[in-house]
């Protein structure tokens, strides 16, 4: 893996353990990882200026005001850099990034980073007791910070108990895992839909489903964190820092993936799509009537990922579908691969109200087209999102 083009960000705040980066950014320098420096005031008091400077070969930033050009150096450091780690991280710190407070550069760049982070606590043993601290450690590890838990031991401040800085080697090779994750899907473009879709009846009613689009945002975002180009087709609103494209029903959501398919490398049907829709769609809001009843006659909706997989005859793109069912999960599972022709199926039991729709988790099996199988325990979307890519890359 080339590391040349890869740069970490690291934040050190005012904490003794301060002295001890100076070694780790000499094993990145070694490794061809190239290292930017952001200090908090407080850290110069533990380490200089131009040692950083010396072992990064690059300027230390510490002001947040010293502004070279038109960019702010807190947007401009937070976009140059591929992850962020802060370490050691004091419980000051750590505190103000969780509450979104950016009163110096190093916090003002954490507010505005919106890539990977990994934080490495060191602390005395009666802060990282705190409830606070322990508070807003929770809420940062509930946004995707990685948290490298401080070791048991003598610390500087005399007492003995859990608050040491972990070891550099821990630091460093949990760094560099990431960049060569961050690459795993450099250079392929990954299609993903997402959410229920939305067949509209008039200007004011529709039929959609419980999908809340969350597990293919999951995928998507972690193909992104992956170095994939995404597209993420979706008819629920998220933001993100790839393409998105707004749909509403079926055939929106069809024609979408039609302009994507030629360019892309990897299709994931996250999305519940309607099988059918109305039929005529009424342009006025539609009155109700002295009749006891309405009938509303619907057609059948395309079959998206079968019509796509049938595009796929030379098997250039990897293609994944979704396959949620109440009951008897995985022989539907197993007929429905075989029947819409799709390289991987990924079977969700929605019967579950743990999982599935809505939920913040899910488990699944993955099924693949020779008959291979594999189960995922419950575990958050994202992490279900890594396994689901890994796999299909044969990771
Ligand atoms: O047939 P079933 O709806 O159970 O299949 C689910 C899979 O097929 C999902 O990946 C879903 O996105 C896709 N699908 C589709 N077009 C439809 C219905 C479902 O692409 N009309």
């Amino acid at each position: 893996m080339s590391l040349q083009d890869k740069t970490v960000l690291i934040g050190i705040t005012g904490g003794i353990a301060a002295y001890k980066i100076c070694e780790l950014i000499r094993k990145f320098q070694k490794a061809g990882v190239n290292t930017k420096i952001v200090c908090t005031p407080n850290a110069l008091n533990f380490v200089t200026k131009l040692t950083l400077q010396n072992l990064s070969k690059n300027q230390v930033y510490v002001e947040e005001f010293d502004v070279k050009d038109w960019k702010p150096e807190h947007i401009s450091l937070a976009d140059e850099a591929d992850v962020m780690l802060i370490a050691p991280a004091t419980a000051n710190t750590i505190s103000k990034i969780a509450n979104g407070i950016a009163d110096n550069l190093l916090t003002s760049i954490a507010c505005a980073f919106s890539k990977k982070m990994i934080i490495a606590p060191a602390m005395n043993c009666n802060m990282w007791n705190n409830q606070s601290v322990a508070e807003n450690i929770s809420k940062l590890k509930s946004r995707g910070v990685e948290f490298l838990e401080p070791d048991t031991g003598f610390l500087a401040c005399g007492y003995t108990g859990k608050g040491r800085l972990c070891s550099i080697d821990k630091i460093y090779n949990t760094v560099l895992e990431f960049l060569e994750y961050s690459q795993k899907l450099a250079g392929k473009k990954v299609v993903v839909t997402s959410g229920g879709t939305i067949e509209e009846i008039d200007p004011v009613r529709y039929i959609s489903n419980y999908s809340s689009g969350k597990m293919g945002f999951a995928i998507a975002k972690t193909a992104y964190n992956m170095g994939a180009e995404v597209v993420l087709i979706t008819t629920k609103n998220f933001g993100a820092p790839f393409k998105i494209v707004n749909v509403k029903s079926a055939i929106q959501m069809q024609n979408a993936l039609d302009d994507e398919f030629e360019t892309s490398d990897i299709i994931i049907m996250a999305a519940a799509v309607a099988d059918y829709r109305v039929k005529n769609y009424s342009a006025q809001k539609l009155k109700k009537t002295s009749d006891e009843e309405l009938v509303l006659e619907l057609v059948k909706n395309p079959d998206i990922l079968q019509e796509l997989c049938n595009k796929n005859q030379n098997k250039e793109k990897i293609i994944v579908g979704f396959c949620a069912e109440s009951e008897n999960l995985l022989e539907n599972a197993k007929e429905k691969i075989i029947k819409k022709g799709c390289d991987y199926l990924i079977a969700n039991d929605i019967s579950r109200k743990d999982i599935g729709f809505s939920s913040e988790d899910n488990e699944v099996t993955i099924l693949d087209k020779n008959g291979g199988m594999k189960h995922l325990d419950k575990n958050s979307k994202s992490i279900i999102s890594r396994q689901i890519l890994e796999y299909i890359i044969h990771e």
